[in-house]
């Protein structure tokens, strides 16, 4: 994927919630049409797309099926997917059914921008955790980047929110050992941003010089700033972003119109 781009058109797609069966719904939004909608509104907003990134809770049910349905689904764009999992998802079957195709590599370099992928998903548990061979992956790639001349940006991506969601409701469900995650970001001079899912909302901050960047599900959406478990009424998307040779980001949300996407909003939980 080593071709000299400026800027590097990255998009993110997260927290598909797709099921084996295509009339699995969560919260009565049937997350197979919700997803299909979201991908025409990018093939009629979107031109050459360098890198699609998947953050996540792609399946609802971890089967081989609802992957494969979202390989798919992903087939219509002429670009390479790189896929991390969710709290709903098995990394060992993503893999599986990726094969030799590459989505769940860690590691990718597109112009000079280096992409790190990791899986901070723990079986069982709706909280992340990096385990010590993800923060070498991460911490490899990272002096990596600093040795390597062609390297001068990096974007890590990881499915559970580093940084506590506004909601406190969400505040035991991020990444539990982010600490150690952001004290090895800190030290990098090319680390540029961090791209996540999880709490199914738009964020774009900036923290410790670092930008960090969160991404509406492309089926239910979480009311930030509540107590309690909440939806909100905004539509699915997806996040474009635009990653210049100099390092800066260009990003913006795009969500679907229209509301035919409604879910259950008298749900307590998901
Ligand atoms: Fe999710």
């Amino acid at each position: 994927m080593d071709i000299a781009k400026d800027p590097i058109n990255v998009l993110q797609i997260t927290d598909t919630h797709l099921y084996a069966v295509h009339s699995g719904t969560l919260l009565k939004i049937n997350t197979h049409g919700s997803l299909s909608a979201v991908l025409d509104k990018v093939s009629s907003n979107e031109g050459q797309i360098d890198l699609i990134l998947a953050t996540g809770d792609i399946a609802q049910d971890a089967s081989p099926s609802s992957y494969q349905h979202f390989m798919k689904y992903m087939e219509r764009f002429d670009a390479p997917v790189r896929w991390v999992p969710g709290n709903h998802d098995s990394g060992d079957v993503m893999q599986e059914v990726a094969g030799e195709l590459g989505l769940s590599n860690k590691v990718e370099l597109i112009g000079n921008w280096q992409f790190i992928m990791l899986d901070s998903s723990r079986i069982n548990h709706v909280d992340g955790y990096l385990s010590a061979e993800e923060l070498r992956v991460l911490e490899t790639a990272l002096k990596e980047a600093e040795a390597d001349p062609r390297i001068e940006h990096s974007l890590v991506t990881l499915h559970h929110n580093p940084v506590p969601g506004s909601s406190a409701w969400m505040r035991d469900i991020g990444l539990r050992n982010d600490r150690e995650f952001l004290a090895l970001l800190r030290r990098s001079p090319t680390l540029r941003c961090v791209v996540y899912g999880h709490i199914h909302q738009a964020l774009d901050f900036k923290l410790a010089g670092i930008r960090f960047f969160c991404t509406p599900s492309t089926c239910i959406q979480f009311k930030p700033e509540v107590i309690d478990f909440a939806l909100d009424s905004v539509n699915p998307g997806y996040r474009r972003l635009k990653l210049f040779a100099d390092g800066s980001i260009e990003s913006e949300v795009i969500r679907i119109d229209g509301s035919q996407f409604r879910p259950d909003f008298a749900s307590a939980g998901y």
